[in-house]
């Protein structure tokens, strides 16, 4: 099934175009940089963008395929969540698409496309039941996942999402947007027991939550106390902030693990930006070992951040066929 998908929710204009889990194309233009100077996502300027990018996105997307536009089987988009006029740029032009060429239009979700998007290249479909993990900008959710479109969700977060934690521990320590990747970087060159900072929720996993606004606020005043920062002590604030963020990530999953009773579960799917972190790979790999479950990830770089591969994909896995009338962005959209 040949597939053309689009993604707006946030900050990146995405087309890719997929056959069956298989990527044939995958377009991202990222607005990160133009976003960089208020320290996180301006809803409308990534609109503007994306309606100023969408056209150029999905041209390069199929003729990257190497299909014709009649070799599409359908359209896929993603209805939410994210940011609702982001959401809508991409949504309209699906819409436009599939009027066009008398395609079907399935709608995706975006937290369970990051979920899924360990899939992509697989010919196995026997990964169910399974465990999912979303660690991203937005989201972070670990969920029990029964098979493809039945999932219960186990714990989410309260606050801010562990990428959003991430990134506005970064900016605290004056690392730009997206903070994550370079707080990984500085991470790498620091002490993660220099500095103390409370655990959250420590000794109370069994609430099943996740949150960083505890976190987030300690670590402001931890970086206040530090001024004027040197190199060596953002790279040490780096290096424990990642830390305790991870650990409580790891400790709730742990808890629940050890204590929820699902019967035999072989896999942790884990996608979402904050995967793409190495340290976070590697506890979840151990985690997952402990309790005999293999955590996979995504096989390439792309497909940890946002992108369309991953909708085409699920809309493969998962193809719910609407109406054109009745697809509408939904910004709040559950799993
Ligand atoms: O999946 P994504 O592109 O967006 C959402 O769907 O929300 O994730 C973006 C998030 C940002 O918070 C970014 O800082 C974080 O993923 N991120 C990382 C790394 N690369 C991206 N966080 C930690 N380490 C990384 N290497």
């Amino acid at each position: 099934m040949n597939i053309l998908a689009i993604d707006t929710s946030c900050d990146e204009t995405a087309a890719a175009v997929t056959q069956n889990t298989k990527i044939l194309s995958n377009i991202v233009w990222s607005q990160a940089s133009l976003h960089a100077k208020f320290g996180g996502v301006m809803p409308s300027l990534a609109q503007r963008m994306h309606k100023e990018r969408i056209d150029l996105v999905v041209e390069k997307a199929i003729k990257n395929s190497k299909l014709r536009t009649e070799d599409l089987d359908a359209v896929a988009v993603t209805i939410g969540p994210g940011l609702s006029i982001a959401l809508g740029v991409g949504v309209d032009k699906a819409k436009e698409i599939a009027r066009k060429f008398k395609l079907p239009i399935i709608p995706v979700n975006h937290i369970e496309a990051h979920i899924l998007s360990p899939l992509a290249k697989s010919n196995k479909i026997d990964y169910f039941p399974a465990y999912g993990l979303c660690i991203s900008g937005g989201n972070t959710i670990f969920v029990y996942m029964e098979k493809i479109g039945k999932y219960k969700i186990l714990a989410e977060t309260q606050d801010d999402a562990l990428g959003e934690a991430l990134d506005k521990s970064a900016r605290m320590l004056g690392l730009g947007y997206p903070g994550g990747p370079v707080l990984e970087k500085f991470a790498k060159m620091g002490n993660p027991k220099k500095y103390s900072l409370p655990i959250p929720i420590i000794g109370q996993e069994n609430r099943m939550i996740f949150t960083y606004s505890g976190l987030k606020t300690a670590f402001y005043r931890l970086v206040e106390k530090e001024k004027p920062l040197t190199r060596q002590k953002i790279y040490d604030l780096a290096a424990c902030f990642q830390n305790t963020a991870f650990t409580h990530l790891i400790r709730v999953i742990n808890y629940i693990l050890s204590n929820q009773n699902f019967g035999k579960t072989n896999y942790l799917l884990v996608g979402g930006g904050v995967a793409a972190n190495i340290e976070a790979r590697k506890r979840l790999r151990e985690l997952s070992k402990n309790f005999n479950i293999k955590a996979l990830f995504p096989y390439t770089k792309k497909l940890y951040g946002d992108n369309a591969a991953m909708i085409g994909i699920t809309a493969f896995l998962n193809p719910k066929n609407k109406d054109l009338s009745e697809i509408d962005r939904s910004p709040a959209l559950k799993l």
